[in-house]
């Protein structure tokens, strides 16, 4: 069978004090849930505390991105060495906010992904359209192509050790969550793309929604065959919300 996995991606937010409670009351809510792989990803300067703090857990941690490089003058820069060094379990990689707003292309995520894969942390790589790709009817031409670049690059069985997120930009952020079914067609359509290459890796892969996931609506996403957990903005900044959609992964 294979993994679910619930992440919680905090973007640009959190504080010592605030983090020290929302990860105190996540790990409480979340110990002895069956079946649910549970994770943060949080901004750099917090690594060294949520370490601490998730050490002996269930729940792992990891960042929201990296350097593709492993070292050198690049200012601003976290490499993936950095990464490993604060005992991290995943980053993400080609997040749509990092895509828009700061230029990643695929390209670039795929050389992130291969850096994150040598480095042994496992990349969560984020998929999915735009509203004006989907209205055009080239979302999954879209996806093909931003799938089809790790795969040139680092192979079809490097999604042994790697996460993908399917995450339809429209609904990032604004409330709009893809219906059950809509998300099931596209989940089904990277899981069959990958399967026509190679079925094993296909079927064993995790493949995560994630667009305004919120606690009254996970059960019926994650309920979906070629849904296996979620990747959540907003609702993961807020204890019950989180553990609810964590508590989702069992049903
Ligand atoms: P929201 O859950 O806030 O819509 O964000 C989703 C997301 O971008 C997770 O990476």
């Amino acid at each position: 069978m294979r993994k679910k996995l619930v992440a919680g991606n905090w973007k640009m937010h959190g504080n010592l004090a605030e983090n020290n409670d929302l990860l105190n009351a996540v790990v409480a809510g979340v110990t002895g849930l069956r079946d649910a792989n549970v994770a943060v990803c949080v901004p750099y300067p917090y690594l060294a505390s949520v370490q601490e703090i998730l050490r002996g857990t269930n729940v792992a941690w990891g960042a929201q991105n990296v350097s593709q490089f492993d070292k050198g003058a690049l200012t601003g820069e976290v490499s993936t060495a950095m990464l490993k060094d604060f005992s991290c379990t995943y980053v993400i990689v080609g997040h749509s906010e990092r895509r828009t707003l700061f230029g990643e292309d695929n390209k670039l995520v795929a050389e992130k992904y291969v850096a994150a894969q040598k480095a042994g942390l496992i990349p969560i790589l984020c998929v999915g359209e735009t509203l004006e790709q989907r209205e055009s009817n080239t979302a999954e031409q879209v996806i093909e192509e931003q799938l089809k670049a790790v795969i040139e690059l680092a192979g079809v069985e490097s999604l042994n050790k790697a996460v993908v997120a399917y995450e339809p930009v429209w609904a990032i952020g604004t409330g709009k969550t893809a219906s059950p079914q809509q998300a099931q067609d596209v989940h089904e359509f990277i899981r069959k793309g990958i399967a026509a290459q190679n079925e094993i890796v296909a079927d064993g892969l995790t493949i995560q929604y994630g667009g305004s996931v919120k606690g009254n609506n996970a059960a019926e996403l994650f309920a979906m065959p070629d849904i296996d957990g979620g990747l959540i903005g907003g609702a993961s900044l807020v204890a019950d919300d989180f553990i609810t959609i964590c508590s989702a992964l069992q049903n």
